[in-house]
């Protein structure tokens, strides 16, 4: 009352549903900038709205976009009522649906790079040794500076978590031609670089459920699945999985024996499906990758429990998003970390 009689608005409340969490939001800043300002592990990574991380559901209330949300989010998202926390400024109190699953603070270590092993002609394994052990879930990925760097690059885990963290870690990298990083990790030796990583980040993990699930890799995109696939292995998870894996030719497919002996392990019905989009194989399927999603969902039993996982570059993901939503799969049971680097984020 007080502050309508002075011409002062009252600052916006945010509510956190399903939660006790509720915070006031500063005079023209984000959700994403007051949550972290209070304290609260509100997932994020870029904080321009290019790689999705802060993906949150709006359940009322109003909000403007620094940058419109249909840049990264789907129009199915759109729709669904998703936006992007680190570009969302409210304009009335909020209620926002977001998982905080993993709210573990993430940690900032020294690390060096202890062995690279060829996967294909352009993806690697790298083998990272840090000072201090990081702990993260399964699907969650780092980031990576080096001195002189133009700002982090993020690597998701290929390797599943141990409890109580762990120093050694794997990921998956591809050579992304003209690339800062990439290109010097291919062409010189790295063993003798001070690096610096920063863990964990993300929201793309296996969620609670009972129904199926269908997993979509393409190019190093396997890295986080492998990880998810593993951990759900030694966790005893019993569901049914597809993994369907989208590779340009033969040759760029890679991990076969390590996917065969989850296979072996998995508790449930477990496939894997490699599609390749430009090479005709025998006993391959053929096409964009995304378009075997229909025959998966099918034998899986249909959309009405399924959970999808979508993991490589962002064309991958939004036709992979698509599909899965025309399919009937709810958008709030799709979960994906779009590979976005400067050329996305330009
Ligand atoms: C959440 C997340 C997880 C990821 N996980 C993985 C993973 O597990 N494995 C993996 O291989 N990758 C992953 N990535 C991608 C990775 O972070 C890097 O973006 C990628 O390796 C490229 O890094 P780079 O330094 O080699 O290339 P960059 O220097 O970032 O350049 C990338 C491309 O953009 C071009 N470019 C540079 N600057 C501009 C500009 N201003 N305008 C237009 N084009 C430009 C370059 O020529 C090059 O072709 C992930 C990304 C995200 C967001
Ligand atoms: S943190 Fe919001 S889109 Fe990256």
């Amino acid at each position: 009352m007080l502050k309508k009689l002075f011409g002062k608005k009252a600052l916006n409340q945010v509510q956190l549903v399903g939660t006790d969490t509720k915070f006031e939001v500063g005079r023209n800043k984000t959700v994403l900038e007051s949550a972290l300002e209070n304290g609260i592990a509100f997932p994020h990574d870029c904080t321009v709205g290019t790689c999705g991380t802060c993906r949150s559901k709006l359940l009322s209330g109003k909000v403007d976009a620094i940058t419109p949300f249909g840049y990264t989010l789907s129009r199915e998202e759109l729709e669904a009522g998703f936006i992007l926390a680190c570009q969302a400024v409210p304009e009335s109190d909020l209620e926002i649906a977001v998982d905080l699953g993993s709210a573990e603070a993430p940690v900032k270590t020294a690390a060096r790079l202890v062995a690279t092993r060829e996967l294909t002609h352009d993806i690697l394994e790298a083998t990272w040794q840090t000072d201090e052990p990081i702990g993260f879930r399964a699907g969650q990925y780092m980031n990576i500076t080096w001195p002189g760097a133009q700002g982090p690059r993020s690597y998701s885990f290929s390797c599943a978590p141990q409890d109580g963290g762990q120093t050694r870690l794997t990921t998956y990298i591809r050579k992304v031609p003209g690339g800062a990083f990439t290109e010097r990790l291919f062409g010189e030796d790295l063993s003798q670089v001070e690096f610096e990583i920063e863990a964990p980040h993300g929201g793309f993990w296996l969620r609670d459920g009972e129904g199926p699930i269908v997993l979509i890799g393409g190019g190093s995109g396997l890295s986080p699945l492998m990880s998810l696939l593993e951990d759900a292995v030694a966790k005893g998870v019993k569901r049914d999985a597809i993994l369907l894996f989208g590779a340009r030719a033969e040759r760029d497919l890679y991990c076969l024996d390590e996917i065969a002996a989850i296979g072996e392990r998995w508790q449930g019905r477990f496939e894997f499906w490699p599609v390749l989009s430009e090479e005709d194989v025998a006993g391959r399927r053929s096409g964009m990758v995304t378009t075997a999603l229909d025959e998966a969902i099918g034998i899986l039993g249909g959309a009405g429990s399924l959970q999808g996982y979508l993991c490589g570059p962002p064309p991958m993901i939004d036709a992979g998003v698509a599909e899965l939503t025309k399919a009937g799969v709810a958008i709030d049971d799709i979960h994906y970390d779009k590979f976005t680097d400067a050329s996305t984020a330009s």
